[in-house]
């Protein structure tokens, strides 16, 4: 604990190192100890430290024209970026509306999904569908949408109702496997049939998991399904890619991996996106919408999606995400994200094979540059350690010490117990940092095996 700070830090009960700097995927502290980021901070950081053009970008934005309110001018950094991105979508995405993080992106598209319900003659349409386990950010709406226990249990008098189906988790898909209704999609048919289809407004998903199911990836025909039953229905489909979007798993939208049964490329009716629009250089997100969507609004009696904040469609943030843009395509780097992300993925495949610390691993998966480390007490059954032994969080304590930033998550296995931890580096990570990001992972791995058995002694 650090009583000569002014700051209200997230954490309380320990010291953080105070970085100074941050070059490529490294960061350096204080006292000139160098952290490999594994993680991007948050799965943030998608072109790594320190790009001078984009900082530039901002600079000289902020000094052209800083703000103006979304209410009353348009600016041209947000006509900019939105034609990129909805050049880059999937067809019938045709409209971008800007916030600033990922929660008042999700906040602002559920919404949008209710007020586009009601302008449409239909306003008992209200319930949505999400899944668990699954995180959509901590803002009470996003929060309802959320299955993490931990973060919810505090605000719950507070939350409104969000009905849960299982996500698809191959890890823990249970005896059926590919065949229960969790991989099928069919999990989400069986809700929308008990709740009566007239009454759903909408279904929220991370296309490839986040966070809460460590980079799992669902089985091939899952989405086709989930846009048939959702078509079927009349609910509207969003795709929450703030963590998964923007290149991470080797596609620019993570969707873009699945196909219906015809081949075709299956477009989502709301698409939401943070964390690598903007590559951590500026706070900045989207919410992306389809023509058939829009088109209802357009007649709102309102004049638009009911729904205020000061920094939404923000020039400074809009440059610094199409600066950021701009880079991801001169370096190519969703392909990289492919290519090299192979790469990373069998390195890191080889930690359950080989180390002090492989007895720990239960799996690795992922794709792209976006990869879960699942661990557990026992390989065979997969049980999870009890959630008192803090295994996530020693393995990250113990990769603070060896240079290299992790991402825990907790209570994936059954709402409290599991631990995995998330890589998610800088796409512009090279062969020889992959190594060497593999190597401090292993070494954290081996350190948090001997202090496991040192206190089973
Ligand atoms: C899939 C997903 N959606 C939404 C959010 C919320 O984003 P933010 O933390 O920027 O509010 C997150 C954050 O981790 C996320 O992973």
């Amino acid at each position: 604990m650090n009583d000569s700070t002014s700051v209200f830090y997230r954490k309380l009960n320990k010291q953080l190192p105070l970085i100074v700097r941050g070059q490529g995927v490294f960061l350096h502290d204080d006292t000139g100890k160098r952290y490999l980021d594994a993680c991007g901070g948050a799965m943030v950081a998608s072109v790594g430290h320190g790009v001078k053009e984009i900082a530039d970008a901002i600079g000289a934005q902020a000094a052209t024209l800083a703000y103006v309110n979304g209410t009353m001018f348009a600016n041209r950094p947000i006509e900019e970026l939105a034609d990129e991105l909805v050049d880059l979508s999937p067809p019938g995405i045709d409209r971008a509306y800007f916030l600033s993080s990922g929660s008042e992106a999700v906040e602002a598209a559920l919404k949008l999904a209710r007020q586009y319900h009601i302008e449409r003659g239909e306003p008992q349409r209200h319930i949505v569908i999400a899944r668990t386990p699954g995180y959509h950010g901590n803002t009470l709406l996003a929060l309802s949408a959320s299955a993490r226990q931990h973060y919810r249990d505090l605000y719950e008098p507070w939350l409104v109702d969000v009905h849960m189906i299982p996500a698809p988790y191959p890890y823990r898909a249970g005896e059926h496997g590919e065949r229960s209704s969790a991989m099928t999609g069919d999990a989400l048919q069986e809700a929308i049939d008990e709740l009566g289809p007239e009454n759903v407004a909408a279904f929220i998903a991370e296309p490839i998991g986040g966070s809460s199911t460590g980079a799992s990836v669902p089985p091939a025909p899952y989405y086709g399904r989930i846009r048939e039953i959702c078509d079927r229905s009349g609910i509207l489909f969003i795709a929450d890619e703030v963590l998964c979007g923007v290149g991470r798993t080797g596609k620019f939208f993570a969707l873009e991996h699945y196909k219906d049964a015809d081949g075709h490329a299956i477009a989502p009716d709301i698409i939401t996106l943070g964390k690598g629009l903007n590559g951590g250089y500026v706070p900045l997100s989207a919410m992306l919408a389809s023509s058939r969507v829009f088109e209802v609004m357009q007649r709102s009696p309102h004049g638009g999606l009911v729904h205020a904040q000061t920094y939404s469609h923000h020039p400074v943030a809009a440059a610094g995400g199409l600066a950021t843009l701009r880079f991801i395509r001169e370096h190519d780097l969703v392909r990289r994200a492919a290519t090299v992300g192979a790469q990373l993925q069998s390195q890191l495949r080889s930690l359950a094979n080989d180390g002090e610390g492989a007895t720990l691993v239960g799996d690795v998966r992922g794709i792209g540059m976006l990869a879960g480390i699942e661990l557990v007490a026992d390989r065979a059954t997969k049980r999870p350690f009890p959630r008192e032994l803090k295994v996530a969080e020693q393995l990250v304590a113990a990769g603070l010490r060896h240079g290299v930033v992790l991402w825990p998550n907790t209570g994936h296995a059954d709402g409290r117990n599991g631990d995995l931890i998330l890589i998610a580096p800088p796409l512009t990570i090279s062969e020889s940092e992959i190594a060497e990001l593999v190597k401090l992972v292993r070494e954290s791995l081996a350190d948090v095996a001997r202090e496991l058995a040192a206190t089973a002694r």
